[in-house]
């Protein structure tokens, strides 16, 4: 990144109604102030992306270079006609000049409603803040007169108050969230977060947030509304209790006064910088966070998960939609295409599905139930019946118009289950792929065409007279045919449409297209046992093209690949962009990071400063993080099976993200599988892939032998060292006998050295991650927890590494066996 730079400010030195005592860079204004939305009144800042703002009060950092800072005033979004009363946040420098740096709004008065050029704002002299719009029509007030209010002010938290004489708040927009909340702010009982319409139309949507007794919770909106997230406090309150939900570094915690201890929290990520988190328009609750590098406010992390990931989200497919990994279906019944539903739009959008003929309440009899097995539904709220059996819960639904479908979940043994009404149906999941003890159906009410009401009214109509039978009967054949027609129409139609095209895959790109990006795959990064890597750059951005050589697999097979990677996204995972399949060229598209791989930085070979401790440590942590995602969190269990320094990416701030998932073997949840082909690079891998089955604890041993890596600068395997020493890990094993643990630490590096201790525990932690037997090892969310210091290790664990034997003696000697690359074309070391 360049300088940062520095905006034009036109600073209200002179101007009319801009007395200079409350300009730009004060944070507090008295009574009986007037502003008025325009270039002359107010100072006013322009950004590269045609956003602007007028801030009228600003609390700066002023103390420290280049700082987030909370505004207020008016701000606009290209094409800066329509303008809103907000708080935004700024980046000023040193002067409390504002720079660059796209200002995020955490609050606005009038979101329904903006005002135009003109509009104007006044704390009036007894007390209230007015925004009135060019015509001075009164848009929003804080109702706030006769209620001695002394004067306005932003706080450093980005909280704007109206306050009295004691400095007592008398009003405040914490307490009027809109839809987002930044650190330190709170949501109480009773209070919401509403997102927005779009980015560019702040009108409410259908989806909000809001604080329960009992927990935090998300709905959609319907009659009632439905649940697709919840997070319970852990406590049982009492009578006047009330809850809140707290904004920290590192949590979203649920508190229950009047104890106001942290009953239950959302862990988040800790701030490195300044963050907030705001409700999107598609439901999810995303956190934001300052990057100093590239003077952006990127998502980092999605705070609620529903218990099927992306899925679990009401309008990811649309109504009606079913959600199946990336793809949107519509409901079939027992793949008869000539179903109930068509999708609206084309193949490529998930905008859902509508039912050929609409549910109407006259004709309750033409109401049937559609089964669709292996398909759950993502509210949460209460069952209307319990213990009860499939058809009562069916009849039950029939019987009310008001019931568009009902979900009945049993478990195996069981016959009763549990049933509940959606009286509007959003997204479906398909749950067919996931090891659940329950089964659960979805039925979901249709309208019989008019077919069915033409042949059961029939009979009634011949019973009239003759000449108007004769009538009746033409107008009856025309509307036969017109049916039969408009019948065939849709046939055709379902034909057309082939669901598994409804598929949201990562970009697709011509050969012709990479071929220009990379200038003719000119610049090569690297190169591995499939395909080398070229740089690239496709509009602003830097890619990384990974160009696969000998095209392996079929096509098919390689776009389930594809799919499967691409719908891996997790910051400490090394992003798809997009792919190429073009005859025999198969080429993968990744993001740029410009760091390299971690072997380049560890063993010494280029001359690199030797790392410090700390980053280290955050390394180690990345890593742990990228492969929790891929154990534990995502949505089918995958087991990377090659973790070395050499997939190990790092980005400009050394952030590191695992790279090459390619290799892995998609294991199902529940079970382990034995595989017959071993995988993964000698020196890496775990002593069970010589004798028993494979699970993803395998990338535990290996994220241990990248632990001591590290910490001690060299590879595991070095065959240039005396053989006494060439192995490190049973060198660590003689070390950690002989109570010698700190040879091990690298020379290198004074930092490491000065921090022996802790590098010390971070080598138990690698004995315990290198344990031969798989099932003591950790999980990556134990390793997670022991590296953040939630959890310690035993020291029992060190005993059981140290009696254990040496690592296998095939690992000592490459070329005992070979690694068969047959797994998969995309598995090539970068
Ligand atoms: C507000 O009024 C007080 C006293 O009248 C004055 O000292 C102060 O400078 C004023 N503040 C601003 C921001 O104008
Ligand atoms: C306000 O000033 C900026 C440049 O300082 C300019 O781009 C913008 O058009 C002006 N707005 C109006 C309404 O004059
Ligand atoms: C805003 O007010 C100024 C001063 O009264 C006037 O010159 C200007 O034309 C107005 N702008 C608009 C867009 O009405
Ligand atoms: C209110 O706060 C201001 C600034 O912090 C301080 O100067 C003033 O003395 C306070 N007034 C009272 C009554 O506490
Ligand atoms: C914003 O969205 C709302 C709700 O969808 C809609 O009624 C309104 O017309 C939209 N406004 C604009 C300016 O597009
Ligand atoms: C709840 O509040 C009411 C009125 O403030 C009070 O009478 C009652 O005792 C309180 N109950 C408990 C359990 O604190
Ligand atoms: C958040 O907490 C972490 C560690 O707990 C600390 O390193 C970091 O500086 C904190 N961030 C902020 C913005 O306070
Ligand atoms: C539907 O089709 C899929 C594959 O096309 C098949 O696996 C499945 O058994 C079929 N289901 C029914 C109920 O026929
Ligand atoms: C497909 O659905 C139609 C309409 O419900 C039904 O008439 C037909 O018998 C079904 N076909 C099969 C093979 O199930
Ligand atoms: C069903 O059971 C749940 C929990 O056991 C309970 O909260 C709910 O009230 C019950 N619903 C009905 C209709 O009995
Ligand atoms: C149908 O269900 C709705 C909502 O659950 C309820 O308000 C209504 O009374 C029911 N109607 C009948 C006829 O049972
Ligand atoms: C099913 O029933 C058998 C015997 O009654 C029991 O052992 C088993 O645990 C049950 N399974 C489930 C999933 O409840």
């Amino acid at each position: 990144m360049g300088p940062v730079s520095l905006f034009f400010l036109v600073l209200a030195t002179a101007a009319p109604l801009f007395s200079a005592a409350q300009g730009f860079g004060y944070p507090t204004a008295n009574l009986s102030t007037l502003w008025i939305n325009n270039n002359a009144s107010l100072p006013h800042v322009h950004y590269r992306g045609g956003l602007a703002v007028r801030p009228i009060l600003l609390r700066s950092q002023s103390n420290k270079y280049y700082s987030q800072s909370f505004a207020t005033g008016f701000f606009c979004a290209p094409p800066c006609d329509k303008f809103y009363f907000a708080v935004f946040i700024v980046q000023t420098n040193a002067d409390t000049r504002i720079v660059d740096g796209n200002p995020p709004v955490v609050w606005s008065a009038n979101r329904a409603r903006p005002v135009r050029e003109n509009a104007t704002v006044e704390l009036t002299s007894d007390g209230e803040l007015v925004l009135r719009d060019a015509d001075g029509s009164l848009v929003w007030s804080t109702g706030t007169s006769r209620r001695s209010v002394a004067g306005m002010m932003i706080t450093n938290i980005g909280n704007l108050v109206l306050f009295d004489l004691m400095n007592a708040t008398v009003w405040q927009s914490f307490d009027h969230p809109t839809d987002a909340l930044v650190p330190g702010q709170s949501l109480l009982e009773g209070m919401r977060l509403t997102a927005s319409t779009s980015a560019t139309n702040w009108t409410e949507n259908q989806f909000y947030v809001t604080v329960r007794a009992d927990g935090l919770y998300a709905y959609i909106v319907s009659a009632p509304p439905q649940i697709y997230y919840m997070a319970e406090s852990n406590d049982n309150k009492e009578g006047n209790d009330t809850t809140k939900v707290t904004f920290m570094n590192g949590s979203l915690s649920i508190f229950v006064d009047p104890k106001y201890q942290d009953m239950n929290s959302i862990s988040l990520p800790t701030a490195r910088a300044t963050q907030f988190m705001r409700l999107e328009s598609n439901g999810h609750l995303w956190m934001y966070e300052w990057n100093t590098g590239e003077e952006t406010w990127p998502a980092v992390y999605d705070v609620m998960k529903p218990k099927f990931g992306d899925c679990g989200f009401p309008t990811v497919c649309g109504e009606y939609g079913i959600c199946t990994g990336r793809k949107c279906t519509c409901p079939l019944q027992d793949n008869n295409s000539s179903g109930y539903f068509k999708p609206i739009g084309g193949p490529e959008e998930s905008l859902g599905c509508t039912p050929l003929n609409p549910i109407s309440c006259q004709e309750m009899q033409q109401h049937r139930l559609l089964t669709l097995n292996e398909v759950s539904y993502f509210d949460l709220s209460d069952h209307i019946m319990n213990e009860t059996n499939q058809d009562d819960c069916k009849q039950a639904c029939l019987k009310n118009c008001s019931c568009r479908a009902v979900t009945f979940r049993f478990y195996q043994n069981e016959t009763e289950g549990y049933c509940r009404w959606v009286t509007k149906v959003f997204s479906l999941q398909s749950i067919k792929f996931e090891p659940l003890d329950y089964n659960n159906s979805v039925f979901i009410k249709v309208q019989l065409g008019p077919s069915n009401s033409a042949a059961a009214n029939n009979s009634n109509l011949i019973l009239g007279t003759t000449i108007p039978a004769i009538i009746i009967v033409v107008l009856l054949a025309i509307a036969v045919t017109l049916y039969l027609q408009r019948r065939a129409y849709y046939d055709k139609k379902d034909e057309d449409f082939n669901f598994d095209q409804f598929a949201r895959m990562p970009a697709r790109f011509s050969f012709q297209k990479l071929r220009e990006c990379t200038q003719g795959f000119n610049k090569k990064l690297g190169e591995g046992g499939f395909g080398s890597v070229y740089e690239g750059k496709l509009g602003e951005e830097r890619v990384a093209v990974k160009r696969l050589e000998s095209a392996r697999q079929g096509k098919k097979e390689f776009l389930a690949e594809v799919e499967t990677i691409g719908s891996i996204e997790h910051i400490n995972l090394v992003r798809l962009i997009g792919f190429c399949a073009e005859k025999s060229q198969r080429l993968l598209v990744y993001e740029y990071m410009p760091r390299g791989s971690l072997d380049r930085w560890i063993h010494y070979r280029h001359n690199n400063a030797p790392l410090e401790w700390c980053t280290r440590c955050r390394i180690i942590l990345d890593i742990a993080k990228g492969l929790c995602y891929l154990h534990e969190e995502c949505r089918r269990k995958i087991a990377h099976l090659d973790i070395k320094p050499q997939n190990i990416l790092l980005d400009e701030k050394f952030n590191a993200k695992v790279a090459d998932f390619g290799l892995s073997k998609l294991i199902d949840r529940d079970q382990s599988k034995v595989m017959t082909v071993m995988r993964g690079t000698p020196g890496y891998l775990a002593p069970e892939w010589l004798t028993s089955q494979i699970t993803e604890k395998v990338d535990v041993y290996s994220f241990g032998v990248v632990v001591m890596e590290l910490i001690s600068g060299r590879k595991n395997i070095d065959n240039s060292l005396p053989e006494a020493s060439s192995n490190l890990i049973n060198l660590l094993r003689g070390k950690a006998r002989d109570n010698q643990l700190s040879d091990l630490i690298d020379k290198h590096s004074e930092d490491m050295l000065s921090h022996q201790e802790q590098v010390i525990q971070m080598m138990k932690l690698a004995m315990w991650c290198l344990l031969n037997d798989g099932c003591q090892r950790p999980s990556m969310s134990t390793v997670i927890k022991v590296l953040e210091g939630v959890t310690s290790i035993e020291s029992a664990i060190l005993n059981r590494f140290i009696d254990a034997n040496s690592v296998m003696p095939v690992q000592d000697n490459i070329s005992a066996y070979s690694v068969q690359p047959q797994a998969s074309t995309l598995s090539g070391p970068r």
